[in-house]
């Protein structure tokens, strides 16, 4: 029998009625905050994630898949949707169009990491990305439309975790800072942070070995940014203040992609444990230059669809349920299902949710599987009233039942 690879699941219907109403409290709230939606390809060119997300990142250097099409070019499937929107911002001219460029996207990506409970390697993401602006009342709007999206799910006990990277400058300081400070444990790290520790100390920050994570808590960061971004920082903190968004600074968020500068947050919850983030995002204020447009900054994050379908699953929260059924139409008889068929069709074309059970055995089979469905009404179907023009419809929570002319069938029931 074949199966779904390792790391991929098939959302089944059950489950899928808590994705699309996660997916539209999303839709909504980013509209209230002036994003509109985006849809860019599933395979880009490998090195659009190359030069964005950083050559020696887990992600480029362990998880992304690639191929060679039958046409001799290098694919990737994305890891994520950062750079494809980067690249499309600058493909469609996307600065002059007059709705700005604050795009929100939902959508799979695709990282070949050890599948764990809420790490897949085909994975969705939920996510807003504004592209135009440093000024940092944007960094406090994003961040707030993440926490606002995360209150209007009901999900609770989440905690928003603060840094700031700094600019260029500011990161080669850090990196600096950083590797003085791992310094004397190098020998103590992985081998994977051994070679990190020359090629990019960063990573080390976010290496998921037990050993490596022990050293990194124990070590002491430094304050390592200029005026102009400590200026910055500040009234990103002020702007969520005002608002009265809660966060905490950690100076060890440093994410594991190349591409953040200046403002980085990742926000954790409780079902998933500390260790995963929800949703993770931050400022790259050098990847539409890089990525050969303009010089433009730009700001925002992605939630993991699967972690926030956990944590709701995790929270006493509105749990929506597979709608049930408006109408299931029943007949007392096999050679009633030509009319029955007709019915059907004509309240389905009315807009009324209906199924009917061909092969049923018989009027209890009928009954129990308009039971199981949750209809709201039966409308049953027998010789003699047929007739006389009329059926019988019985109302499944009041447990009545009335006859109702056929030409009157749409209205009585809506
Ligand atoms: P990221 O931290 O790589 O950032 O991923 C964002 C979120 O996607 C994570 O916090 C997590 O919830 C989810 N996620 C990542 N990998 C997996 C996985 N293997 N399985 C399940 N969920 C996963 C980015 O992707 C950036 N593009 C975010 C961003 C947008 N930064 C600026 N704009």
């Amino acid at each position: 029998m074949i199966k779904a690879l390792r790391g991929t699941k098939d959302i089944l219907p059950d489950e899928i009625r808590l994705w699309q109403h996660i997916e539209s409290i999303g839709r909504d709230i980013f509209y209230i905050y002036g994003y509109n939606e985006i849809k860019t390809p599933i395979i880009e060119e490998a090195s659009l994630f190359t030069r964005s997300i950083g050559d020696a990142t887990d992600i480029v250097q362990k998880e992304m898949y690639v191929f060679c099409d039958r046409g001799g070019r290098n694919i990737a499937l994305r890891p994520e949707a950062t750079a494809s929107i980067v690249r499309s911002y600058i493909e469609n001219s996307l600065a002059q169009s007059s709705r700005g460029a604050k795009l929100f996207y939902i959508g799979p990506m695709f990282r070949a990491e050890r599948p764990q409970q809420g790490r897949q390697r085909q994975f969705y993401q939920i996510g807003l990305e504004a592209i135009g602006s440093d000024n940092p009342f944007i960094d406090a709007e994003v961040i707030a439309v993440s926490v606002r999206f995360l209150e209007r799910l009901g999900i609770e006990k989440f905690h928003v975790k603060l840094n700031s990277l700094g600019c260029q400058k500011d990161k080669i300081r850090v990196i600096e800072k950083h590797k003085e400070s791992l310094r004397p444990y190098v020998e103590k790290l992985c081998e994977t942070c051994k070679a990190r520790f020359d090629k990019n100390v960063l990573r080390i920050f976010d290496c998921k070995e037990v050993s490596c994570r022990g050293i990194v808590e124990n070590v002491s960061v430094e304050k390592t940014l200029c005026d102009e971004c400590t200026s910055h920082f500040e009234k990103v903190k002020a702007g969520l203040d005002a608002i009265g968004i809660q966060y905490t600074i950690d100076r060890k968020i440093v994410r594991g992609l190349d591409y953040y500068t200046r403002t980085v947050f990742e926000i954790t919850q409780e079902s998933l444990g500390a260790k995963d983030a929800i949703c993770a995002g931050g400022r790259y204020n050098n990847l539409v230059k890089e990525l050969g447009g303009k010089d433009t900054p730009a700001i925002g994050f992605a939630f993991g669809m699967e972690r926030l379908v956990l944590a709701l699953q995790g929270t006493s929260g509105i749990r929506p349920q597979l709608s049930g059924l408006d109408v299931f139409v029943a007949v007392t008889g096999e050679q009633l299902y030509g009319e029955a068929f007709k019915l059907t069709e004509s309240l389905r074309k009315a807009g009324i949710a209906s199924e009917i059970d061909y092969d049923a055995k018989s009027l209890k089979a009928q009954m129990r599987k308009a039971e199981k469905l949750g209809a709201k009404f039966v409308v049953i179907l027998g010789e003699e009233e047929l007739k006389q023009g009329k059926v019988a419809v019985k109302d499944m929570a009041k447990h009545e039942q009335k006859e109702v002319e056929i030409t009157d069938l749409i209205a009585e029931l809506r």
